[in-house]
């Protein structure tokens, strides 16, 4: 079974798992094959990604039904461990694999198994939506890839990690239909979403599980914005911690990188463009730089698609530019492009 962008789901596909839309309704059984009048159908439903079968499995997250129980159990068996530093290693531009990023991983595991009314709130997080889970994983193992850019002691980069695996906690205090919306929000509803921030602090701070306080913080500041622009605070400059911060970098970019209904998904070379514009304005030029010095666009061996349809598979990264090498699939051996050097040439998105 893997996951895919519905745009990218080609036709034939067979279900893996039944598409529901927001409110639970099956609008696909399992099973079924994908033509293109099922996909537009998906697509107007504002479904974002579906799971379809192949002969082997990527060992991706798959999405949970049921009480809170059996989401804690499924977390508590899920290798959690494997699953954060293959992300790390996916995310990051470095060769060589971290030892300290592999022990910290263990140790922030450790942390949330053992801890039961954490590990209730972090189960919740699944049975909301699948979205929500996949990205906090995702924005844990960006932020220690570019913690340890930052050198932050060991200490420091097992708080950012922790903070950044419980920073959207306060979902779970938000309304599940609001909170499962898909689409694009209506500016009563994006009240609500924006008190997760508040709620989420509030959660972690009267926890028994003695929380670190800086985790809180993330929890609390992770929409705030270098001008004031974010929320809830909207507290300038320094007045954010700098953790908060690169997890707000992280957080945004997993967030641009997915697809919406309303709108189409950054490509992650988009994504890093618009963060060179944002230094001193969203983000500190600090954080922003760590991130695009530590975050590969395009992980080597990823598949991608051309903007001339072809299908390529990344070869090597270019140290000079966001665009990497690529191979063509079925082209002769040794026939690698520069996307550098090819103007009219870029990566459209992945395929799997
Ligand atoms: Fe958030």
């Amino acid at each position: 079974m893997r996951r895919v962008f519905i745009d990218l789901a080609n036709e034939g596909d067979t279900l893996a798992m039944p598409v529901k839309d927001s409110n639970g309704n099956i609008l696909l059984a399992e099973g079924t094959k994908l033509r293109k009048a099922t996909k537009d159908k998906l697509s107007k439903h504002g479904v974002r990604t579906i799971y379809v079968t192949t002969g082997e499995d990527l060992g991706l997250i798959q999405p949970l039904e049921g009480n809170r129980d059996e989401a804690i159990k499924a977390i508590s068996r899920q290798p959690l461990k494997d699953i954060l530093l293959q992300k790390a290693n996916t995310f990051s531009k470095s060769n060589t694999r971290s030892v300290i990023l592999n022990e910290v991983i263990e140790e922030i595991v450790s942390f949330m198994l053992n801890k039961t009314s954490l590990l209730v709130h972090f189960a919740h997080l699944r049975l909301i939506d699948n979205y929500t889970y996949e990205h906090s994983l995702d924005v844990c193992a960006l932020s220690l890839v570019v913690g340890e850019k930052l050198r932050l002691t060991r200490t420091t980069l097992f708080n950012l990690g922790l903070g950044a695996l419980i920073h959207d906690i306060g979902k779970t205090k938000v309304s599940l239909q609001i909170s499962r919306n898909p689409g694009k929000l209506s500016d009563e509803e994006f009240a609500q979403i924006k008190k997760h921030p508040s709620l989420g602090f509030v959660i972690l701070k009267e926890l028994e599980d003695n929380i670190p306080l800086v985790c809180c913080q993330i929890a609390l500041q992770h929409h705030e914005r270098f001008s004031g622009s974010g929320y809830p605070r909207g507290l300038k400059e320094n007045k954010t911690h700098k953790l908060s911060y690169v997890v707000g970098i992280c957080d945004m970019y997993t967030a641009i990188t997915s697809h919406r209904s309303y709108r189409k998904a950054f490509s992650p070379k988009e994504a890093m463009e618009l963060f060179m514009g944002t230094c001193n304005s969203l983000f500190p030029t600090e954080i922003v730089k760590a991130f695009l010095d530590a975050v590969v666009a395009y992980p080597n061996g990823s598949k991608v698609k051309l903007s001339n349809g072809v299908l390529a598979k990344v070869v090597k990264q270019d140290t000079l530019s966001l665009k990497p090498i690529v191979k063509p699939i079925n082209s002769q051996q040794g026939y690698e492009i520069r996307l550098a050097n090819a103007e009219t040439l870029d990566i459209v998105g992945f395929y799997e």
